[in-house]
């Protein structure tokens, strides 16, 4: 069979490409379901996009790479596309946009612009060769138990990253991308919790505060959240992406005040109260056990000199902690690194290399930060390889 592109992968930027690339589509998956990542995401209502993404919220190798699709497909255009398709929404925090109802009004509102464009996608496909000739691409796929052999001028690699590999992820598009020569850069698991060794918190688990954490000189005002394997929460999640093995994070447990004001003030008013009671009631009761264990706090507020309230201050808008790894793969909600945008075009994310040869998505080294930020990247990347084709 002949089609003019073939988009392996039915995810975000898979569907979204098919509905605008042109012509005879067929995008193929081996899933039983189509976007099934915007499905879950979210807690099933999708953050599908941030009113202030922009080039900033973007990590990867060559830091002006995505611009060009993110200026070609905003989030007023997603906007525009739900709001054709009537699916309500909220803000929930931080610019980062919801469903006000289900997040597979989204995957529906995908399949719907996909239908309208006249593309195909068999789902339960698997690709099992690909090469090329001067003609264009041969696919050798098999569906349904039967092996076939497909022709296309354009293949769009929209298969993702590695993360959650129960949910149908796999290392195609770097398979791909090898095969034809492209280059790829240090793949990670990224927006995933962080682990510490000998159970250190788990007499924590389930206390969450408002934090800054930082991590070589880039910080995240978010919830943080302790767990019987470490640490998670908005904050360390975004944090992860830019950690490291063997580096360290730094907690701010006060991040919008300096405490050492208000313990002096305290040291006036309540001076003979012990120095771990006042801690609890500037920070959840266990932490503040925790914190004055660890930190061996003893005696009356009273007892303190200022150096010493400034240097318990420091500590405790400074807790410098060294995780031991992450959750890895089978949590992480992005795979860090991936196909060298060296490699691609930054206007249209053709190869430069093999011409009607895409890759688009996550698969890509772009990835966003936490907050509708990856969504929109698969939106922007693939209406830029759709347009192009
Ligand atoms: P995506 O993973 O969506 O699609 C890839 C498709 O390729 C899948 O359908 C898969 O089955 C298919 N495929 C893979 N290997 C294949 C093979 N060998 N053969 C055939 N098909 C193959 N982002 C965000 O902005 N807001 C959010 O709320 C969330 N929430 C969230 C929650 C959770 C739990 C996770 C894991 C991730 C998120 N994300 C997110 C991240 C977001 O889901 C992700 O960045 C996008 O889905 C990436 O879109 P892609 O189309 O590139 O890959």
């Amino acid at each position: 069979m002949e089609f003019d592109t073939i988009i392996l992968g039915a995810g975000a930027a898979g569907l979204m490409c098919a509905a605008h690339a042109g012509g005879r589509v067929l995008v193929l998956d081996h899933a039983r379901a189509p976007g099934e990542k915007i499905r879950i995401s979210g807690g099933g209502r999708c953050n599908f996009t941030n009113l202030h993404a922009g080039p900033g919220n973007f990590i990867g190798a060559n830091p002006h790479f995505h611009k060009s699709a993110l200026a070609q497909y905003t989030q007023w255009d997603f906007l525009d596309l739900i709001a054709r398709h009537n699916i309500p929404w909220h803000e929930k925090t931080l610019g980062q946009l919801f469903c006000d109802d289900s997040a597979k009004q989204i995957v529906a509102m995908l399949l719907a612009e996909l239908t309208r464009a006249g593309a195909q996608l068999w789902l339960h496909t698997a690709l099992i060769e690909i090469a090329r000739d001067d003609s264009g691409f041969r696919l050798m796929v098999e569906r349904e138990g039967t092996r076939q052999t497909l022709r296309a001028r354009n293949v769009v690699v929209a298969t993702g990253g590695k993360s959650i590999p129960k949910m149908g992820a796999t290392g195609l598009a770097y398979d791909i991308a090898r095969q034809f020569n492209h280059a790829i850069t240090e793949t990670r698991p990224g927006l995933v919790p962080l682990t510490f060794p000998d159970g250190r918190f788990t007499g924590l688990a389930g206390v969450a505060l408002p934090v800054r954490v930082t991590c070589e000189g880039t910080g995240f005002d978010e919830a943080m959240l302790f767990t019987h394997r470490g640490l998670s929460g908005p904050a360390i999640l975004q944090i992860s992406s830019y950690w490291r093995e063997g580096k360290t994070i730094t907690v701010n447990l006060f991040p919008d005040r300096d405490p050492f004001q208000d313990l002096r003030q305290q040291r006036q008013s309540a001076g003979r109260k012990n120095l771990s009671t006042i801690l609890a009631q500037m920070l959840p009761g266990r932490l503040a056990d925790h914190l004055s264990e660890t930190l061996k706090l003893s005696g009356n507020l009273a007892d303190q000199s200022d150096t010493a309230l400034r240097a318990l201050c420091d500590q405790l808008t400074g807790w410098t902690l060294l995780p031991t790894g992450s959750e890895g793969y089978r949590t992480a909600e992005v795979t860090l690194g991936g196909v060298d945008t060296g490699g691609l075009s930054s206007k249209t994310m053709m190869s430069n290399s093999v011409p009607g040869l895409y890759f688009i998505g996550e698969c890509v080294d772009v990835t966003g930060w936490l907050g509708g930020f990856n969504f929109q990247w698969a939106w922007s990347s693939g209406f830029a390889a759709g347009q192009a084709i």
